[in-house]
């Protein structure tokens, strides 16, 4: 079998191999589902673009849709988010190094954005077929594309470049007209034979909510994230992980006694937040939002403007999903050796243009994915993965456990999307709560957790069936 694939060495596939073995230990959800699936094979026929980070659990996301059925094909949705033994493992499977028989990856650590862009286009790119039937994405990069791609095969053209444009999109758009070029109906020809998207981040939902509203939406969409076994799980409890992990990594700073703000207190500043205090860092809360802040204020953070901690504090991590969150400027204001982090989808929080177009500050790569930033006066300040999401850029994401949640809501997604498409119209929807519960009570005996049972008659009082759900659809957990 010899298939296409880009991936840093095959010679990592065993090393990759032994870390998947021991996720699959760890994600009880997603081995729960080959189970119950593996021999009715829901996805056979799919064709999936996989665009999410490709670390080790992926792996064992990318295995379980396969042993559904599916075909994949799988780019990561950040530069510098792939663990290379995993991708080597995924390509290898079954093979060897020299004879690689498992899944077509195009990711590697430390891809160029010209490099991302083209990663993206292979796993939309199907030897012998239009393109993939169903996408399964992590920030929209993927659904961007083909909407994209499909809007200016209808003008025609791919607009010129702009001044205003930034690098990234310049990319995107060469990538457009290079294909426009090609095949002037290849993703409208594409995007007809999608049949949905399931998402995986609180970013890309965004995206897609705009496509529907504006009635541009192209195929059906499942907002994963907002299943509450992902958001309130992966969001917070993956974070309070994986945060300190990269800044550890990155820096080896003692956190103890510092004080560090957190710019979001949404489901992953809250995350951030508890991991940071656990430290013994002072932590300082930045919101917009009154309810949040209420919230912040109520678990005990100071809750203030960045303008008040900005020349005091000692750690800032961004963690809202928008932009422009900490400038250039706020930079130059910050103490000696302050460290700046974004853990939100987009590197947008971060002015790092504003870094890079001012020639009076000097860039000094301290490692890979850790950089010093000194300004004229002297002082520098150490900004993490470029002001990507560092706790993939500095250290390795969420740990299996709690990305078995995010994924198992995922391999639903697929499953139901792929096989009652006619249930589902061009909108986003999210999967019905009893899923939800079933994703939760898939982890609970591996964390040795008893469920009190209810009886008939204590349901038929609250309303609900015995086998659940057992919320309304308004109640917020
Ligand atoms: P969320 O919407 O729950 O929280 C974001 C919070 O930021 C909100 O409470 C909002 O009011 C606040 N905010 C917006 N603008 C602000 C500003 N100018 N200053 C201060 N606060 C502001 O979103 P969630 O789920 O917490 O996700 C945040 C970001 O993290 C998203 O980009 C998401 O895609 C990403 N994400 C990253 C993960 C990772 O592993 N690095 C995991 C999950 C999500």
């Amino acid at each position: 079998m010899s298939f296409d694939y880009k991936v840093r060495d095959l010679s990592l596939a065993e090393a990759g191999r032994h870390q998947i073995r021991l996720a699959e230990h760890e994600m009880p959800g997603l081995m729960a589902l080959r189970e119950e699936f593996g021999a009715q094979q829901p996805l056979k026929g799919a064709r999936i673009a996989g665009s999410l980070h490709m670390t080790v659990q992926t792996a064992v996301l990318i295995e379980t849709l396969t042993a559904l059925g599916a075909d994949v094909r799988w780019a990561s949705c950040n530069i510098f988010s792939t663990q290379d033994e995993a991708a080597a493992a995924i390509v290898v499977g079954k093979g060897t190094p020299e004879d690689p028989q498992g899944v077509p990856v195009f990711a590697w650590k430390g891809e160029s954005l010209p490099e991302y862009w083209w990663c993206t286009e292979q796993i939309l790119s199907w030897p012998g077929q239009d393109g993939p039937n169903m996408i399964l994405d992590d920030g929209g990069d993927a659904t961007l594309l083909v909407h994209k791609g499909v809007e200016f095969e209808a003008a025609g053209a791919v607009p010129a470049t702009d001044e205003n444009d930034s690098a990234e999109y310049r990319v995107i758009l060469d990538v457009l007209r290079a294909s426009l070029e090609k095949d002037p109906q290849r993703f409208t020809k594409m995007a007809a034979g999608i049949l949905g998207v399931t998402e995986e981040t609180t970013t890309g939902v965004h995206r897609l909510y705009e496509f529907a509203q504006t009635g541009d939406l192209l195929f059906p969409a499942i907002n994963v994230n907002d299943s509450v076994t992902k958001s309130k799980f992966d969001n917070k409890y993956g974070t309070r992980h994986s945060l300190i992990d990269g800044i550890n990594r990155a820096t080896d700073t003692l956190m103890g006694g510092k004080v560090a703000v957190v710019l979001g207190y949404g489901d992953v500043g809250k995350g951030c937040a508890e991991s940071l205090r656990g430290q013994g860092a002072r932590v300082v809360i930045t919101e917009i939002d009154p309810i949040c802040a209420l919230q912040a204020a109520m678990d005990g953070f100071q809750v203030t403007t960045l303008e008040d901690v900005v020349e005091t504090a000692d750690i800032f991590i961004t963690a809202t999903g928008n932009k422009d969150i900490i400038t250039a400027a706020d930079m130059a204001r910050m103490k000696h050796q302050a460290i700046v982090g974004n853990i939100g989808h987009f590197d947008n929080e971060i002015d790092m243009a504003g870094l890079e177009r001012d020639t009076t500050i000097e860039k000094v790569e301290i490692k890979p994915q850790v950089h010093e930033w000194r300004f004229a006066d002297g002082h520098s300040v150490i900004v993490l993965s470029e002001g990507r999401l560092l706790n993939l850029g500095n250290a390795t994401g969420h740990p299996s456990f709690v990305m078995s949640n995010s994924f198992a809501n995922q391999t639903i997604a697929q499953i139901e999307l792929f096989t009652k498409n006619d249930d589902y119209a061009k909108q986003v929807y999210v999967l019905p709560k009893i899923l939800d519960e079933k994703v939760a009570r898939l982890h609970l005996d591996a964390l040795g957790v008893k469920l009190t049972q209810l009886s008939k008659d204590q349901a038929e009082y609250i309303g609900v069936d015995v086998a659940g759900p057992y919320k309304p659809e308004h109640y917020r957990y």
